[in-house]
């Protein structure tokens, strides 16, 4: 009798620690860009080993493009390959009538992220995606080259073409014959989008569709700022450049051959690791205003975990979406990956700051970015970034003159608009 009752017990025991849920094997995507992939397999191998699930990791494009247009082929066909995808910021509206409102088990938790990010993860009233870590566009520039020319920190664009090219050719006569003056992202994907938004803002020419759904691209400033960036191709930057993503861009900064970069901050932990040719040679700033009158306008990045709606295991994809985003996962993420935090927070932990001073430091640079048009253009934001970065690569190509090429623009915008976005 005894005997029995010990045997029953155990059963029953088993059967508890399994869980009401029992073991599940979700998917989840992990990103390629700089040190993202190892934070993502760690953070992953923690989670299984504190729930008893299990998840297999199915590595994304490192070009935003690319990995949207994968996520719409798996989301739109209803397949439940994939249960957490990390989406851009400028997704939720594209991608968001296939995800979860994760709201049933966040516990709350949003509470502490920044408020306006989780407006941004708000679709039809759901929570559709955990904020993971935030962006903005910055530059990053080499101290030591700028001090040995006693140069001071460019704050215009006008400034660092100027500097960007007499140091690349104070370098080049030194003997360094592969240095470049400025790099960054100008391959036709959302990374060109990002960077020509700043350009753009920057001298005052606004964020190719405002708020109230307006097209305002095709403007003076605006063709002044893609004017300027013509200018750079093959002067103070290849043009290879053409055909740089972000990690394009790092490799040629990283190895010692630029003295400007615009990146993201996570640039910022590789360029300081223990191996980097560069290390302490980095200072990190905000990316230049468009003239005298102009404004510094880094773009507004970043990425969240979101579930798909046809997950068989929602409840096991949103516990792993919710520890991915937790402010353990995402204070390592910092202190490790140099990932902007969007819990508040963790802007006040001095682990944080001391591996990340420009988190500190740049503060307007983080909150008054600029964003890209997708709340204004919801569903359609994703043909509205395709022919903005098409016409602005035709214009630094040397395709097309500016002028031209926003007023193409503005007409195909209004084509994809028709009455309304
Ligand atoms: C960064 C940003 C993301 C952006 C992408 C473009 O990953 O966080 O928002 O779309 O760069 O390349």
């Amino acid at each position: 009798m005894k005997m029995r009752s010990v045997l029953l017990g155990t059963v029953f025991a088993a059967a508890g620690a399994l869980g009401s849920a029992s073991a599940a094997e979700v998917a989840v995507t992990c990103d390629t860009v700089g040190q993202a992939h190892d934070l993502c397999v760690k953070a992953v191998q923690e989670w299984e080993a504190k729930t008893g699930h299990t998840a297999k990791i199915v590595s994304v494009p490192q070009s935003a493009t690319e990995r949207l247009a994968l996520y719409q082929q798996i989301l739109g066909s209803g397949s439940n390959d994939i249960d957490v995808f990390q989406i851009d910021v400028i997704w939720p509206g594209i991608l968001g009538s296939h995800l979860l409102d994760l709201k049933p088990y966040s516990k709350g938790v949003e509470n502490e992220h920044f408020k306006p990010i989780i407006e941004n993860n708000t679709y039809k009233g759901k929570l559709v995606a955990m904020p993971f870590y935030t962006d903005a566009g910055l530059m990053f520039y080499r101290k030591d080259l700028l001090e040995k020319y006693g140069k001071s920190v460019p704050t215009t664009w006008e400034e660092l073409t100027a500097t960007a090219k007499d140091v690349q050719a104070k370098e080049r006569a030194a003997g360094n014959d592969k240095m470049w003056g400025f790099v960054y992202q100008a391959k036709a994907y959302e990374g060109l989008t990002c960077d020509a938004i700043e350009w753009i803002d920057s001298f005052g020419g606004g964020d190719i569709v405002n708020a109230e759904g307006d097209i305002t691209v095709n403007n003076p400033k605006a063709a002044e700022a893609l004017t300027l960036a013509a200018s750079w191709v093959g002067d103070i930057a290849p043009e290879g450049v053409l055909n740089y993503m972000e990690e394009d861009a790092r490799g040629v900064f990283q190895s010692g051959n630029s003295v400007f970069m615009r990146n993201w901050p996570y640039a910022w932990s590789l360029g300081q690791g223990a191996d980097s040719p560069i290390k302490g040679k980095i200072g990190v700033t905000a990316v230049p205003k468009g003239g005298a009158d102009g404004k510094a306008s880094g773009a507004l990045g970043g990425w969240q975990m979101a579930v798909s709606k046809y997950s068989k295991d929602p409840e096991a994809a949103a516990s792993l979406a919710l520890w991915l985003t937790s402010k353990e996962q995402q204070k390592n993420n910092a202190i490790e990956g140099s990932y902007n935090p969007t819990i508040t927070a963790l802007y006040d932990d001095k682990d944080v700051l001391a591996a990340n001073p420009f988190m500190g430091d740049l503060k307007a640079t983080f909150t008054n970015a600029v964003a890209r048009p997708s709340r204004a253009t919801g569903a359609n934001y994703n043909k509205v970034s395709n022919a903005f970065y098409n016409a602005v690569h035709n214009v630094i190509s040397g395709k097309s003159e500016a002028d031209a090429s926003l007023a193409k623009l503005e007409k195909d915008l209004k084509r994809i608009k028709r009455k309304a976005w």
